[in-house]
């Protein structure tokens, strides 16, 4: 008998990134699961990410706000496990609408610790960020290191980490949670680096590239880090942290590089802009917690890459990203100059 087998699980998010590959990974590795998918569908979420479970009798989707406690409530009757996702994601949004980062990802965390609590789950499991630790410009931050954010998105998303860590602390709630470095993959709203960059290089546009192109990011592709969840669920120490990362650490001009490489489009195309402010030079964790509970990363960065080309390729409905959204937009075009063109 394992942790998960025959439980109602909630994902919050579901309908995002993450948790849609997430949602597809339970369902697939556990016959007898029945899932419950919360999400708002903000810009980020969509049902097109759910399709392939869509019709799946064990699955539910649910349209709710993890900041409204009626919507929480009315999921959790009968929920045993908790994956908490749902969260406003993107660091350069944070810019110009950090209180929608404090009201989602800080206040939406609470209301669904507190709906766990109530519930008396058995497991809850909160998906952080290495964001949380700040710019580690030199070695790797352990589960230990402190607290050190710099954007609104990341000092949101530290408090969350703190609260559920209290929930454990103070009510028992028995609460896992991981730290995750950035993901990349097929369904990724392309605003983040890799699918706005293939985006664009599939158009002939230019890849605007902050600074000096030398900041470093740890790559982990998406199917990699849903096991990596599904193990921290398992096999985890309730009340602990997990750092999940991929020994695979790029600087984001190389990851431009690769980009073009694999679409044979010329280097030509990176435009350097100016930078991100607050940009975090570097994120690098020690996840050797993680790695013994028995997990490792399968895809290599070239495969995933490819990969996740070639859905975007075949998924042209998907390219839209900052052309209809008037508020980022204008930010962009403030901070790093025209970049639609
Ligand atoms: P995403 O932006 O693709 O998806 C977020 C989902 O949450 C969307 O479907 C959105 O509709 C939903 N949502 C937003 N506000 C909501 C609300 N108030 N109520 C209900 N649902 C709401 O994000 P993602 O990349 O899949 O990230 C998922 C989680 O993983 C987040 O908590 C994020 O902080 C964390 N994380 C992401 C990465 C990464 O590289 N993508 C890395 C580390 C951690
Ligand atoms: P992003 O995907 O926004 O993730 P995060 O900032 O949360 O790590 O950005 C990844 C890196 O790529 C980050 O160093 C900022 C940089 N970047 C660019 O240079 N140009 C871009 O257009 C974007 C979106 C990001």
């Amino acid at each position: 008998m394992t942790r998960l087998n025959g439980k109602r699980i909630l994902v919050t998010g579901g309908a995002g990134f993450i948790g849609s590959h997430l949602v597809e990974l339970l369902l697939r590795t556990y016959p007898d699961v029945e899932v419950i998918t919360l999400d708002k569908l903000t810009y980020a979420g969509t049902l097109d990410n759910l399709t392939a479970v869509m019709d799946d009798p064990r699955h539910r989707f649910v349209q709710g706000d993890v900041t409204r406690r009626a919507d929480v409530e009315a999921v959790l009757e009968g929920v045993q496990w908790v994956f908490h996702l749902a969260a406003e994601t993107h660091v350069d949004r944070s810019l110009y609408d950090p209180g929608r980062f404090l009201e989602t990802d800080v206040w939406g965390t609470f209301e669904v610790l507190e709906a766990a609590r109530r519930h008396g789950v058995e497991g809850f499991v909160h998906v952080s960020t290495d964001e949380v630790y700040g710019s580690v410009d030199e070695g790797w931050a352990h589960e230990a290191a402190p607290l050190e954010p710099s954007s609104p998105y990341s000092a949101s998303k530290a408090a969350a980490d703190r609260l559920a860590h209290a929930y454990a602390v103070t009510f028992g709630l028995p609460v896992l949670i991981v730290r995750p470095c950035n993901a990349y993959g097929p369904r990724q709203f392309p605003e983040k680096l890799i699918p706005f960059f293939i985006v664009r290089a599939l158009r002939d546009q230019p890849l605007p590239l902050y600074g000096d192109g030398q900041n470093v990011r740890d790559w982990l592709y998406v199917e990699d880090l849903c096991q990596a969840i599904r193990v921290v669920a398992e096999r985890g120490q309730f009340g602990t942290v997990y750092n999940v990362g991929a020994r695979n650490l790029l600087p984001n001009i190389e990851v431009a590089r690769r980009i073009l490489a694999v679409l044979g489009k010329p280097e030509s195309l990176i435009q350097r802009v100016p930078d991100r402010p607050g940009h975090d030079r570097r994120y690098a964790m020690d996840w050797d917690r993680l790695r013994r509970l028995g997990w490792w990363p399968t895809t290599d960065f070239d495969q995933g890459l490819r990969k996740t080309v070639e859905w975007y390729r075949a998924h042209p409905e998907r390219w839209h990203a900052l052309e209809s959204d008037e508020a980022s937009r204008h930010f962009y075009e403030q901070h790093y100059g025209p970049r639609l063109g």
